[in-house]
């Protein structure tokens, strides 16, 4: 009897996906005598709606090096899944319907914290699961390492070692806003990569006076312009006090659409420094996989497929130190790796020089 193998990337996209689809696959084929993989479209949402192909074994070819995801991906909340809408429709009935008829052994999701929580209600409920850690924000809990995140940082990284030379011609400061919403690795890490002179992040409340103040002393030593790179879920020390909601509400109000808007407006009136607002967006998460990612991705999809010859399921792809390994969905799904502000990467920065505004 074949052992079926469902795969299915889900969340937001990133670098790496096609990476790991091919690893598993690759060693699964080489591990097992007798494997049939299942590819799932646009992830739960194929699921639920029984939407998925047999892949053969040429699928796998060329995608090595290939940026996004060839199985497709989709955003389903997991506060959603137990919900019944307007459709009728028990989505978590249907996914285990479907992984009846699909007749799997087992199912891959590739993804990151939401992902995980639901993959981990589908292990409850008695499905054999295995988790891959997907993110460019680098917030999965339990794994030093997730896929996506080098590649994200390069890009990060190059977006502002660009403005640095603009900035620099110009004398201006530049407030470059890179995406995490509730977790600033991203942010930090390409911050201290490209040189940037003041980090913010949601983890470490900024106080918009000492951000001025860190401008301005760069202005009055010399240096004609400053970096700043903010993190898309940063937040004032007054705006940490509010709800999420209330603070969008009220920044929108004031006219801003994001927080690096707000920032460079503050600055400008308190410096008198003409400031400019990059948001490179989603091209932090466009392309192919970097060199790092595609053997970290190679690793992880690699060890998914001896866990899928233990039969053991329930778990989560991790690294720890330099060694691949798992853990129990239950025992990270729900939970986040925050930017510790005593974290020694803080320290360093700070070392540097870097201003966090706190
Ligand atoms: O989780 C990855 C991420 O890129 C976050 O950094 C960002 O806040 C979010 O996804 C953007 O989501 P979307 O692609 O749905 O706009």
């Amino acid at each position: 009897m074949a052992m079926r193998i469902g795969i299915l990337t889900s969340g937001g996209d990133c670098p790496g996906l096609n990476a790991v689809i091919r690893g598993v696959a690759k060693a699964a084929y080489q591990l097992m005598d007798d494997v049939e993989i299942i590819g799932i479209q646009d992830g739960y949402r194929g699921l639920i709606h029984g939407e998925y192909r047999v892949m053969q074994q040429s699928d796998f070819s060329g995608i090595l090096t290939l940026g996004g995801t060839i199985l497709g991906t989709s955003r389903q909340p997991f506060k959603q899944m137990r919900v019944i809408g307007e459709d009728n429709i028990d989505k978590v009935k249907n996914m285990k319907a479907n992984y009846k008829k699909m007749k799997l052994d087992c199912l891959l999701i590739l993804g990151g914290n939401g992902t995980h929580k639901t993959a981990a209600l589908l292990a409850e409920e008695g499905l054999n699961v295995i988790g891959l850690p997907k993110t460019i924000d680098n917030d999965l809990y339990g794994t030093d390492v997730t896929f996506g995140f080098h590649s994200a940082l390069n890009i990060a990284t190059e977006a502002i070692d660009r403005i640095h030379t603009t900035a620099a011609s110009h004398g201006r400061v530049m407030v470059v806003e890179l995406m995490g919403n509730k977790t600033g690795w991203l942010t930090l890490y390409a911050g201290i990569a490209g040189g940037a002179d003041i980090i913010l992040l949601p983890e470490i409340p900024y106080s918009p006076e000492v951000v001025a103040a860190a401008v301005r002393k760069r202005a009055e030593s010399g240096k004609a312009f400053s970096i700043l790179a903010v993190a898309e879920g940063a937040m004032s020390k007054e705006e940490a006090k509010l709800k999420r909601k209330e603070r969008l509400r009220l920044r929108a109000e004031a006219g801003y659409k994001q927080v690096s808007d707000q920032i460079a407006s503050f600055v400008e009136e308190k410096t008198g420094c003409e400031t400019r607002v990059v948001v490179p967006g989603h091209l932090q998460r466009g392309g192919n996989p970097s060199a790092y990612d595609r053997v970290l991705s190679t690793r992880f999809g690699a060890y998914a497929a001896r866990l899928i010859q233990e039969k053991k399921f329930g778990v989560t792809v991790a690294m720890k130190g330099n060694t691949v390994t798992e853990n129990k969905l239950s025992e990270i799904a729900g939970k986040a790796k925050l930017v510790s502000p005593d974290d020694q990467m803080i320290q360093v920065a700070k070392d540097m020089g870097i201003s966090f505004g706190d």
